[in-house]
């Protein structure tokens, strides 16, 4: 998909090198990538993660050390995270179409409930005891829910933040104090707080309503799979991981679980990450290749050309194929000249 958009767009070249990095490096080596693997990756303009995850690896092993290490040594604080149903799919909310269902999530990526700290203590006796502690600042509530504010601005809609100042009475606390402090800043946001609990409701009752969201690192990640649920299936869920200040890559990766029940089977969905790689070329720098993507998607969905996981019997390349063969160049005259 991207080499297309490459050999159509003359301002794009684009250079890929792989890595075979991941659980099954990690059954060869002992490691799922090699120690100098955040070196290696520090200075590329941009990584396409791919699925990640087997049984034979424990999964806090496969995540923590690889795709949580890339997220918080890289700084990747906004998690960018679209939940939109595209024309064509079915999202199994009754009666609701694309109008309905158009979200801009932002998950804080780097601290809140995945800090990992914590630890495990009198392990295997009857006072065995496990710690998780979260970790909140004020900085980091404050850059990602600015950068909330920034886009919500951009887009003209409202910012939704989702949190539960009702029994989180430090942590989430300070993430509203924050929320509200900010909205004083940005008086032309309509804005809205919800608890976390009202919110997951009120995303299969009312999802109209939610347009611009921020939230912490957990309560995203699940409100997330939520969204993807309405949106049509995981398997469509894209993702960006931003560090806005540009010091390091972003990662463009499919919303994560894996399948490794489908795993090299060839019917796994194409559209998360082919989603994920218009996510790119956005930020990139090419915003109409990314609609144009989005658009092909559409089309080749709306033509009936469906994976599994969307009802029908369409392989993984096919569906890849047919959006790919939707894209033309952008600047093409719909005239002849003569
Ligand atoms: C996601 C995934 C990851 C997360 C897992 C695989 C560690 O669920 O990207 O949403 O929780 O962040
Ligand atoms: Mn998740």
């Amino acid at each position: 998909m991207l080499a297309r958009v490459a050999q159509l767009e003359p301002k794009l070249s684009l250079v890929f090198e792989s890595f075979d990095w991941g659980t099954d490096h990690y059954l060869r080596s002992g490691a799922m990538m090699p120690p100098d693997g955040l070196q290696r990756l520090a200075s590329f303009d941009a990584i396409l993660f791919g699925a990640v995850g087997d049984p034979r690896v424990p999964d806090n092993v496969s995540l923590r050390s690889m795709l949580l290490t890339l997220r918080f040594a890289f700084d990747l604080f906004v998690n960018l995270r679209p939940i939109r149903l595209l024309q064509g799919v079915r999202t199994p909310l009754r009666g609701r179409t694309s109008a309905d269902i158009h979200m801009t999530f932002i998950r804080e990526g780097t601290e809140g409930e995945y800090a990992g700290l914590g630890g495990r203590f009198y392990q295997g006796t009857d006072r065995e005891l496990a710690l998780q502690t979260s970790v909140f600042t004020r900085a980091g509530a404050e850059r990602v829910i600015r950068w909330a504010f920034d886009r919500a601005r951009l887009e003209g809609r409202s910012l939704t933040s989702i949190s539960k100042g009702n029994a989180l009475q430090y942590t989430a606390v300070l993430w509203d104090q924050v929320f509200d402090e900010m909205a004083l800043e940005y008086q032309d946001v309509k804005t809205r707080r919800l608890l976390v609990d009202a919110a997951a409701m009120l995303m299969v009752r009312s999802p109209e309503r939610f347009e611009v969201v921020v939230a912490s690192n957990l309560f995203a990640d699940i409100l997330t799979d939520l969204g993807a649920a309405i949106m049509g299936g995981i398997g469509l869920a894209p993702s960006a991981n931003l560090d806005p200040s540009g010091a390091h890559p972003p990662i463009f990766e499919p919303v994560h679980g894996s399948a490794p029940d489908i795993a090299g089977r060839g019917v796994a969905n194409p559209i998360g990450a082919i989603w994920s790689g218009a996510l790119m070329l956005e930020h990139l720098g090419f915003p109409s290749w990314s609609d144009q993507i989005v658009e092909a998607i559409e089309g080749a969905v709306g033509d009936g050309i469906w994976t599994a996981d969307l009802g029908g019997s369409a392989r993984t390349e096919e569906l890849g194929a047919a959006i790919t063969e939707r894209l033309t160049h952008p600047t093409t005259p719909s005239a002849t000249l003569s």
